[in-house]
């Protein structure tokens, strides 16, 4: 019952996969929700709104100008009312609209209206998905913190095969279930001071060149909007990212290693609990050349020297913060990670496989392993706003053991 006295608003759009909005509303109520639905047109063709009413014990919504429903409940009031707005199925035509803020129809106006947390599971065929508007549409609502559910690949109703199912009921209200499990409702973490890396690093070769790698910084924001329903005082040091500060989040911006490991140290000496989750460049330039390096010979040789290794250095300091290290591994996933968290000295390290392109850098989804001296946590694979849930959850209960053996709060 982890959606107890949660409030859901579901939107249901006009796609095959709307047949199953009874089953996830059934699904959402088993958790504890209560579940308002609201249709569009389109839905009406796929979806009959007295087994939805049936289902969820609420009248079900459709016209923007109703004057029944405006006496009672217009959409304002629906709108204050969701703690949760869950669009599912959303259709590409739903995405488009929700992107440029349209608002002639009760669906999109809500969305526009609403504060509620925003949850989007797409539906449709693989080739409108991958098509290029599908794909800016949905960058623009990432930036804007809607957390998508899917899609999940398989076989389509169309005959297709690849990337658009809707993600199944029971694994959209897991999904959301554990969005809002323990730790925020616990404020496992409230009032902890954390400090957060994320991102990549740019090592500059020249004015007009670096070295830098793919990390997105999505899964070190996921961690400290997290940390913050946690009940933490959260600043996150982020190298060059396209995200959106989380709410409530002391966002401090950095490029290079050497920036990030000054701005680090500077803010580390009160903190409680540090999480490295930055893919922080090993080596930098020897030289960085004042003038843009020119095409002379057919080889260039650069020399690299070793950046600051700002985890190590956390870890060293005396007293420490509870130190979160993590592995980016290709191979070996385990035994790495476990070598890292012994010759770093950290109180946790959270390895992730890498060479997996469906995870890690700059996915959506994630899946991690939780070591620590003397035990393991396996996070299976999901999107990274869930994991760091679970990962926060995790870190609370080793802080408060660490603390709780040293008789110190
Ligand atoms: O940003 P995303 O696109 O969401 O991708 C997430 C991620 C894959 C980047 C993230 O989950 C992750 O694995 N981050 C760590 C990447 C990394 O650099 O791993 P590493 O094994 O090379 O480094 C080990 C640890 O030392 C990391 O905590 C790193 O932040 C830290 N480090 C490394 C080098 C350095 N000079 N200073 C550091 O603090």
């Amino acid at each position: 019952m982890q959606l107890k006295n949660k409030k859901i608003l579901l939107g249901v759009t006009g796609g095959i996969a709307a047949y199953k909005a009874p089953d996830l509303v059934r699904k959402l109520v088993a958790q504890g929700a209560s579940v308002r639905v609201v249709l569009t047109d389109s839905a009406l063709e796929f979806v009959s709104p007295l087994a939805l009413q049936a289902v969820s014990g609420n009248p079900v919504h459709h016209a923007l100008l109703d004057p029944s429903a405006e006496a009672a409940m217009g959409h304002i009031e629906l709108a204050k009312w969701a703690d949760i707005l869950l669009i599912a199925p959303a259709t590409a035509n739903c995405l488009a609209r929700l992107a440029h803020g349209l608002a002639d129809d009760l669906l999109s106006t809500l969305y526009l209206a609403t504060t509620a947390d925003v949850f989007v599971a797409p539906a449709m065929n693989q080739q409108m998905w991958a098509a290029p508007a599908t794909q800016a549409n949905l960058h623009v609502l990432k930036q804007r913190h809607i957390q998508f559910l899917g899609p999940a690949a398989g076989e389509q109703a169309c005959g297709d095969v690849g990337a658009g199912r809707m993600v199944e009921p029971i694994d959209i209200a897991t999904a959301i279930a554990n969005a809002y499990s323990h730790p925020q409702d616990q404020q496992l973490l409230l009032n902890k001071r954390v400090l957060i890396t994320a991102g990549p690093t740019r090592e500059a070769l020249d004015p007009v060149r670096y070295l830098s790698n793919h990390s997105s910084g999505k899964m070190g924001y996921a961690i400290a909007a997290a940390a913050v329903k946690a009940g933490a005082k959260v600043t996150l040091v982020s190298g060059p990212t396209n995200l959106e500060t989380p709410p409530d989040v002391h966002r401090l911006t950095c490029s290079s290693a050497a920036d990030m490991h000054a701005l680090v140290m500077s803010h580390v000496a009160d903190c409680d609990i540090f999480v490295a989750t930055a893919a922080v460049a090993d080596y930098r330039a020897e030289h960085e050349s004042s003038e843009k390096i020119k095409k002379t010979d057919d080889k260039l040789t650069l020399t690299l020297v070793k950046n600051p290794d700002i985890l190590k250095d956390v870890a060293a300091l005396e007293p420490a913060p509870f130190t979160v290290g993590f592995a980016a591994e290709t191979q070996n996933v385990e035994a790495y990670a476990t070598k890292k968290l012994q010759s770093k000295k950290l109180d946790m390290i959270a390895a992730n496989d890498v060479s997996d392109a469906d995870i890690g850098f700059n996915s959506d989804n994630n899946a991690l392993l939780l070591l620590w001296s003397d035990g393991r946590e396996s996070l299976p694979r999901a999107p990274k706003f869930e994991l760091a849930n679970q990962l926060i959850g995790a870190v609370a209960r080793q802080y408060d053991k660490k603390h709780n053996a040293h008789g110190t709060d």
